[in-house]
């Protein structure tokens, strides 16, 4: 495949995966595929942005062979650790033994605790400059954004920001720009994307925003180190992730449960109906049948929340108990909730997540909703009331 050249001089010489499914371990599900985005600046000093994980480090070489001889690269600027980013390091640098690597101090520990290599780094922090001929290079330090040693790279000359992680996306395409993509499928990725890394570094991320937005530095192209460049309008994805930071929301409700023998499912149908008929927007989603990575991300513009979940074992059930685990660590802010679920004698499931719904500081907003064994009639008509009631206590 041929490098692309995403402005005069500067190439894309990155790597599709178009096949993995599953990052981060198994946090998140790519159902369609990524891609690790490396860029290549043609200046007097010869600059490599980023690498590509490991197992792609010769699509990468291959792509800046067809600019350049490796050989001759100067400079390589490494804004994260994380191997999806540095994995081939070793490989580029066995080619350009005499390059300096420049990161922040985070960085380098990391690097070295990852790979063990001696490396000639140069160690930078906010504001610090990097000159390559014709063009600078502005580093902006943005720790937890997503990791302690994250950095954003910034070349004036261009208005080209290289932000790495932030305002990425999970998408193989064999296009790299948002103007040659559909715009509903792009922001779906880049919203997932936020909901399941970026979510509960929010505050940061929000702060780091407007740290850059003071700084009033033009801004026409945004190239992160996953998915599509942004050129069309970088600003549009810019406000997305102002709004998200902000815990902004819609009125929206979803509903996530687990039955045992069907009659939590029973309820969850009957208190869906309520909703509906408020007029508010839900989804539902059984815990044991939905994609965790596109719940979690329709729960990121999403009002209300409801869990519900049969008793076992005087507790919830194992699988929305690992969700609510893993939505706790997200730390959604400004939410309102209610929890269901049907028993049979001791009970303990409702309570058990109320407990945690504390612990995450999500309001738990209506008394919750318990019925023995399978409802009748008139448990059905009370879930319809207790799904009506929550949605129109969002509307408020
Ligand atoms: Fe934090 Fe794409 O690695």
């Amino acid at each position: 495949m041929k490098p692309v050249e995403i402005k005069k001089d500067i190439f894309w010489v990155g790597a599709i995966d178009w096949n993995v499914r599953n990052f981060h371990g198994h946090t998140y599900t790519t159902q369609r595929g990524t891609t690790y985005n490396a860029y290549l600046i043609l200046d007097e000093k010869i600059t490599l942005v980023d690498t590509v994980y490991g197992p792609f480090a010769d699509e990468m070489i291959d792509k800046i062979n067809q600019i350049v001889s490796p050989q001759k690269i100067d400079y390589i600027i490494a804004n994260h650790v994380e191997i999806d980013h540095s994995g081939a390091l070793a490989k580029i640098l066995n080619l350009c033994p005499k390059a300096t690597i420049f990161g922040t101090q985070k960085c380098k520990e990391g690097l070295y605790r990852n790979f063990y290599l001696d490396m000639d780094f140069k160690v930078v922090k906010t504001a610090d400059k990097l000159n390559l001929g014709k063009r600078t290079l502005t580093f902006i330090e943005a720790p937890m954004i997503h990791w302690p040693d994250s950095m954003f790279t910034y070349c004036l000359q261009e208005k080209l920001l290289l932000p790495n992680d932030a305002f990425g996306q999970h998408y193989a395409t064999s296009k790299r720009f948002d103007d040659e993509v559909d715009s509903a499928e792009l922001m779906d990725e880049a919203k997932k994307y936020y909901a399941n890394i970026l979510w509960p570094l929010s505050t940061i991320i929000l702060k780091k925003i407007e740290e850059i937005q003071k700084l009033s530095i033009p801004i026409d192209m945004i190239a992160p180190s996953h998915g599509i460049i942004w050129r069309k309008d970088p600003l549009n994805i810019v406000n997305s992730y102002m709004s998200w930071a902000k815990n902004e929301t819609k009125p929206k409700i979803v509903l996530v449960y687990e039955t045992m023998w069907g009659a939590t499912a029973k309820m969850a149908q009957k208190i869906a109906e309520g909703i509906i008929q408020a007029g508010v927007e839900v989804k539902v989603f059984d815990v044991t049948c939905s994609d965790r990575t596109e719940t979690i991300k329709e729960m990121l513009d999403a009002k209300g929340f409801i869990f519900g979940s049969s008793t076992h074992d005087n507790d919830m059930l194992p699988t929305i108990a690992g969700f609510l685990e893993f939505l706790k660590g997200l730390k959604p802010k400004n939410r309102l909730s209610c929890v269901f679920g049907s028993y049979g004698w001791g009970g303990g499931a409702v309570k058990n997540i109320e407990e945690i719904l504390k612990i995450t500081g999500i309001e738990i907003t209506l008394p919750s909703l318990s019925i023995q064994y399978v409802p009748d009639k008139n448990d059905l008509e009370k879930c319809y009331e207790f799904g009506k009631n929550f949605a129109l206590k969002l509307l408020k």
